[in-house]
């Protein structure tokens, strides 16, 4: 097995850096645009071994050092009773958004049964990558769920879930101990089906101010990671327009905090602490520029986080539908080339 993200994770030296990218199996592949062609994303997931194809394919075709799960954030949702549709473009759209204490009454306990067809593609997927790399398993953090069940769609800052927070306190509680005990059990059965790591994408997070995220959503996510890493997993935490929030973060207890690219690596690094792992940070729309530009800005990461362990390298979010694939193995080629002195070989 290549080790290198499990390495590094525990902030171990590896050989060469690690390199896996969010969105990694999406829209810019043809193969996915092919396997998606007449049929919804959900369908796509409930097709086992399409995801399993799916999640070890950017593997063998541009030897990146983990696969990830193919599966959505949305899908628990179906364990918890709470109807979704996916909207293109747009994500995940709940039938019957949730804002009031008989909404949340009508959350049901999470039947991890529901959602079987994700645990059978982990498994589909280790026997195909024969144990090449491992798998990371993921969940949405309980925030950024919560912005989908409250039905903050159409908004990049997600007012309704920001506010039910204040409006109603209690209720918030009970909607996040829900989720987290939801994510706990799913996160359990995706590490029994074999993921070896674990990634929560609490995307939306960063758009709480630094007070309510430690009062209202940072208790939680300690509790999920914990949790996991209490089954020996090691935890990656990610949520975009952190730079307010970084200190804070690293009290997630997370193994590794997963950065975007609006905020220096080398700064973001030193204010979560040496001690804690760090992922990131190209901006996706580097992957649009040419092999020169990409060679410029990745250079620039692997040179802020050079000489030390700990670093896996990353977008600062998921691949956009238009990046070209060879740029992808061009990225990837370039981080496994590059020696410390700063030459490329
Ligand atoms: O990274 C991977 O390659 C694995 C697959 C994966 C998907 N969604 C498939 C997908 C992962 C890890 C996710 C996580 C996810 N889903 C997140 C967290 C990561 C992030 O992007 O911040 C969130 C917020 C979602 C919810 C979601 N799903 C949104 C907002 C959207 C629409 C926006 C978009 O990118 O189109 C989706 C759709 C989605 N999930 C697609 C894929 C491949 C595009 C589906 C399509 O239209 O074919």
């Amino acid at each position: 097995m290549n080790d290198r993200l499990l390495k590094a994770c525990r902030l171990e030296e590896t050989d060469k850096k690690p390199v896996w990218l969010m969105r990694q199996a999406g829209r810019y592949l043809p193969e996915y645009r092919k396997l998606r062609r007449d049929r919804d994303l959900l369908s796509l997931c409930k097709d086992t071994e399409a995801a399993a194809e799916l999640t070890a394919l950017p593997v063998l075709k541009f030897g990146v050092d983990a696969a990830i799960l193919f599966a959505d954030i949305a899908l628990p949702l179906e364990g918890l009773g709470v109807p979704f549709r996916m909207v293109d473009g747009e994500g995940p759209v709940v039938e019957k958004p949730v804002r009031d204490e008989w909404g949340v009454k009508n959350i049901r306990e999470f039947d991890s049964s529901r959602v079987n067809y994700v645990y059978e593609t982990i498994r589909l997927a280790r026997s195909i990558l024969n144990d090449r790399v491992p798998i990371i398993g993921f969940a949405g953090g309980p925030f950024t769920i919560a912005c989908y069940i409250v039905g903050d769609v159409g908004s990049r800052d997600f007012p309704l879930a920001r506010s039910l927070i204040h409006m109603k306190p209690r209720l918030w509680r009970e909607l996040m101990e829900i989720l987290t005990m939801a994510m706990a059990q799913y996160s359990k059965a995706q590490v029994e089906a074999g993921a070896r790591v674990f990634q929560i994408f609490d995307s939306w997070a960063g758009s709480l101010s630094p007070l309510d995220y430690e009062e209202s959503v940072l208790p939680y996510v300690k509790a999920l990671v914990d949790e996991i890493r209490g089954r020996g997993v090691p935890v990656i935490y990610f949520t975009t327009c952190s730079a307010g929030m970084l200190e804070l973060l690293r009290r997630t207890g997370a193994n590794v905090i997963g950065i975007d690219w609006r905020v220096d690596i080398g700064r973001a690094w030193r204010s979560i602490g040496f001690d804690v792992g760090i992922q990131g940070n190209l901006d996706p729309a580097v992957l649009l520029g040419d092999r020169d530009s990409i060679v410029l800005r990745a250079g620039q990461i692997m040179e802020a986080t050079r000489d030390r362990p700990g670093h896996i390298f990353n977008l600062g979010h998921g691949v956009l539908p238009e990046t070209p694939p060879e740029n992808v193995a061009a990225l990837v080629e370039f981080v496994h080339g590059y020696e410390e002195d700063g030459v490329e070989h």
